[in-house]
């Protein structure tokens, strides 16, 4: 059975996400802080599918040995503060969340040799009205936005160096 790995599944988008990995026959693996997140929805997963495992854990401070399964195929990247709000009032916690949240993920997608999906957000674009591609470049009027597109060039990093020799 493929097994996947889901941060921030109690959340809007990951709880339907793993909904639809379950249905598919997935094993799955929750990690979520539960932040933002219900443990309600988790539970109603975790009572569905029997070998559906929960860890409370802020990704930003993800031990990558405890999760490091190289069974894992695919990981799903959703644990991530996406307020605002949250930006405005207190910057650098949300940012070293996005931040090293992410980077933790890459990292255990190193050890596990498996694929990342995760999403990036309009607010790279700012206020722009016209429909934007990926070849536009970003113009982000908030914290936020920055955080998402600091996530995006640490992506493109890894896509490139992850196997190569010239990994610095
Ligand atoms: N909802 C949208 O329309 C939308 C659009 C574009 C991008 N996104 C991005 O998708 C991601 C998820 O968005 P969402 O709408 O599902 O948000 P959400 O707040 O509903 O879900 C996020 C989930 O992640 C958990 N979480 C937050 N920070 C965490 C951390 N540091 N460690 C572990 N778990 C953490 C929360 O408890 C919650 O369950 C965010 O990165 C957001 O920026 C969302």
């Amino acid at each position: 059975m493929e097994k996947v790995l889901v941060t921030g599944g109690a959340g809007f988008i990951g709880q339907n996400i793993v909904r639809r990995l379950l249905e598919d026959g997935k094993e799955v693996t929750i990690i979520d802080n539960l932040s933002t997140g219900k443990k309600e929805v988790i539970d109603s997963f975790t009572a569905a599918a029997k070998g559906t495992k929960f860890y409370q854990e802020n990704t930003e401070t993800l031990p990558v040995e405890k999760y490091s399964d190289p069974d894992i195929d695919t990981i799903f990247h959703f644990g991530s503060p996406c307020s605002v709000q949250q930006f405005r009032k207190d910057p650098s916690k949300p940012m070293n969340e996005t931040i090293s949240g992410f980077m933790k993920v890459m990292e255990l997608a190193r050890s596990t040799g498996s694929t990342v999906i995760f999403p990036s957000s309009g607010s790279i674009y700012g206020n722009k009205k016209e429909l934007q591609s990926e070849a536009d470049e970003p113009e982000t009027v908030n914290l936020h936005g920055i955080g998402e597109v600091t996530v995006e060039t640490l992506a493109k990093y890894y896509r490139k160096y992850m196997e190569s020799s010239a990994w610095a």
